[in-house]
């Protein structure tokens, strides 16, 4: 047995909860962005992956208009930084709906630092910045899906083991369903499997 929901027959609001709660963890990517007047806008979005490797390619997904989309529309850049662990609270205040002449940066505390390849400042606190331009924007349903173009990656040292980035350096948070948050738990490493070497350590199940 089952518990069967159907997108049709529940509220929206009702279906977004349910599967926000499931679509978990989820990274987040905290959203730098400068208005046409220089205002600059600072927000999360855990509707956030990877979309192309060759270029390099990220996306996030605005639910509605807000600041972020206005902005990065109107300037065709913006940054994502990482939301460590750190700055949990920082997180989570950022995405107060503030009107877009306040600045998130102002309001919260944290500080702008000169971005290498865009106008649109990173956040000096935060440990990796991914510097985009515009790509593309898709337009589906309620809400629009940016994709940015990776001009740079910026790491600060303190969080790479060599020449790598090392996870418990990074302490990522992920954002859960309801006002639930994680961070980072157990960390296993498992190798992938060729076919030429299937099973390999794998067990199949008996026939
Ligand atoms: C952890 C977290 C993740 C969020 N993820 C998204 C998201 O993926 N898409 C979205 O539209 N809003 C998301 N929000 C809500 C926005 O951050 C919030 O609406 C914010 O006010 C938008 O700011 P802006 O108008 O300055 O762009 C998230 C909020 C939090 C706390």
């Amino acid at each position: 047995m089952r518990v069967d929901v159907d997108p049709d027959v529940v509220s929206r609001r009702e279906f977004y909860a349910l599967l926000n709660s499931v679509v978990v963890p989820r990274p987040i990517a905290w959203v730098s962005s400068q208005s046409a007047d220089g205002v600059l806008n600072l927000a999360p979005h855990s509707f956030f992956t990877v979309a192309c490797v060759q270029p390099p390619m990220v996306q996030f997904t605005s639910v509605g208009r807000k600041d972020s989309l206005n902005n990065v529309e109107a300037t065709g850049e913006f940054v994502v930084n990482f939301a460590a662990e750190p700055l949990y609270e920082q997180v989570n205040a950022s995405a107060t709906n503030f009107p877009p002449e306040i600045s998130e940066f102002e309001a919260i505390g944290v500080h702008p630092e000169p971005s290498r390849t865009i106008a649109v400042p990173r956040v000096a606190e935060s440990p990796v910045a991914i510097e985009c331009t515009l790509h593309t924007t898709l337009e589906l349903g309620d809400s629009t899906v940016v994709i940015g173009r990776v001009r740079h990656l910026a790491l600060d040292p303190s969080v790479m083991d060599g020449d790598h980035p090392e996870i418990q350096l990074l302490r990522p948070l992920a954002r859960l369903g309801k006002d639930e948050w994680s961070t980072i738990g157990e960390v296993r490493s498992i190798t992938r499997i060729r076919h030429s070497n299937w099973p390999d350590h794998f067990t199949p199940p008996a026939p």
